[in-house]
């Protein structure tokens, strides 16, 4: 490194050292990992369910519980923070008491839970090579030896259920197998149309009572900023209106207060990195393209490679003629299949991930007419093109067909 650029990286970390101190007080307590001890506007939510679970203090089996409510609500921050407390009397009043916590968005198999279940009351059990019903019985066994009530959350419930609607039915049926503990079930979910797809059987004792978390109002996100940015920021840091800008936001995607926090860090984030010295409705405005562009690359990033394929099918055709229909699209992909050796989906499938993809809001796929000849679709992409250009270009099999002549 030459003496010119070690003189701009000092300048750079110098002006990063100075904006840290005029603009931040405490950054930790914007980063999505921090959670506040006091939630405000939850209080009724927190009475709700230590109600249902308070029978646990004198030895008794809570009900089961399902607990729903759209995305940034505080659903798994008060969940944790009420079973934290909950665990903490029970210890001071010497009462056997053991919960888990779990996300099944990771643990989403039969052999996950009861794994992780095994781990949390200290019982190795290998990840592999055993059965079942043998790890289940272990588990049943283990705990009734305990002679203990066992709360277990499983929060982001649907992505079990869709993966393993059994390990749902065996956990709710538990109690029944038990003879000297208990075990109550918690299942947190942001899918509001979950309810619906579940086995009577299953809804009928995991929705024993049930808690809804309402979307918070732009009042109520703006109190929930307003005591993270007290703690945060520096005085006379953010001007007037970016608090309620965020919050308003928040309140558009249905209340979630995760978003309007998020706003709040990248716009901060933006003017420390201008090295401006307040915090503008400017940088909330850039924030939200920086989040929005985030989110979207995101979800195309995560699609599996065939619909990726039909994706830049619609890409490519899109580029090349005002309106595609899904004839067009299985044309090209028809020629991308080749090109890339990828196996041929029948002309069906296609339509069904175009289905897919435009139940994701990727793109719009309207039925039209065409005379003797039938339906087809209309389709058209609702996502800027330069994202979806940078997804297909970061995906080894497919940024090839982008330099080919035969397509
Ligand atoms: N009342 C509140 N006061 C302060 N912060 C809150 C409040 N509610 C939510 N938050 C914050 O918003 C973020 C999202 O909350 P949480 O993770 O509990 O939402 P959720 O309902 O579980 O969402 P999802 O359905 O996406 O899992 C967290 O960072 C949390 O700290
Ligand atoms: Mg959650």
């Amino acid at each position: 490194m030459d003496e010119k650029s070690s003189s701009t990286i000092d300048d750079i970390f110098d002006r990063y050292l100075d904006a840290e101190t005029s603009i931040f007080k405490n950054r930790e307590v914007l980063s999505p990992h921090y959670v506040p001890d006091i939630l405000p506007h939850r209080d009724d939510k927190f009475e709700e369910l230590a109600k249902i679970l308070a029978p646990a203090l004198r030895g008794g089996a809570p009900s089961n519980i399902f607990i729903y409510g759209t995305t940034g609500t505080g659903k798994t921050a008060v969940t944790k923070q009420v079973l934290a407390k909950l665990k903490e009397r029970a210890e001071s009043r010497k009462l056997a008491f053991k919960y888990s916590y779990m996300n099944c968005q990771h643990v989403d198999t039969k052999y996950r839970v009861l794994t992780q279940l095994c781990d949390d009351i200290g019982i190795d059990v290998p990840f592999t090579g055993l059965h079942f019903d043998v790890i289940y019985q272990k588990f049943r066994d283990a705990l009734d030896d305990l002679d203990t009530l066992h709360v277990t959350v499983l929060d982001e419930v649907d992505m079990l259920y869709r993966k393993s609607t059994e390990s749902l039915y065996v956990l709710t049926r538990m109690n029944s197998d038990l003879k000297d503990s208990k075990i109550s079930i918690i299942g947190i979910t942001n899918d509001v149309n979950f309810k619906e797809t579940l086995d009577p059987r299953i809804r009928s004792s995991l929705s024993e009572e049930e808690i809804v978390f309402s979307p918070y109002t732009a009042e109520q996100l703006n109190d929930i900023l307003t005591q993270r940015a007290n703690v945060a920021f520096q005085k006379g840091i953010l001007e007037f209106g970016v608090i309620n800008l965020c919050a308003a936001v928040g309140a558009q995607q249905h209340g979630d207060a995760r978003r309007s926090l998020d706003l709040l860090r990248v716009a901060s984030e933006l003017a420390e990195r201008n090295s401006d010295e307040t915090v503008t409705e400017i940088h909330v405005r850039k924030a939200q393209q920086v989040i929005e562009r985030n989110t979207v690359i995101e979800v195309l990033s995560s699609l599996p490679i065939q619909t990726k394929a039909v994706l830049q099918s619609i890409f490519i055709g899109e580029g090349r003629s005002e309106e595609i229909t899904t004839g067009d699209v299985c044309e090209i992909y028809s020629k991308i299949c080749k090109l890339v050796k990828l196996d041929k989906l029948t002309d069906r499938r296609v339509g069904d991930l175009i289905n897919e993809l435009d139940m994701l809001g990727i793109v719009t796929a309207q039925v039209i007419s065409k005379g003797r000849y039938g339906r087809s679709k209309r389709i058209h992409l609702t996502v800027p093109h330069k994202q979806v250009r940078e997804v297909l270009e970061n995906d080894f099999r497919l940024s090839k067909i982008f330099d080919m002549d035969e397509i």
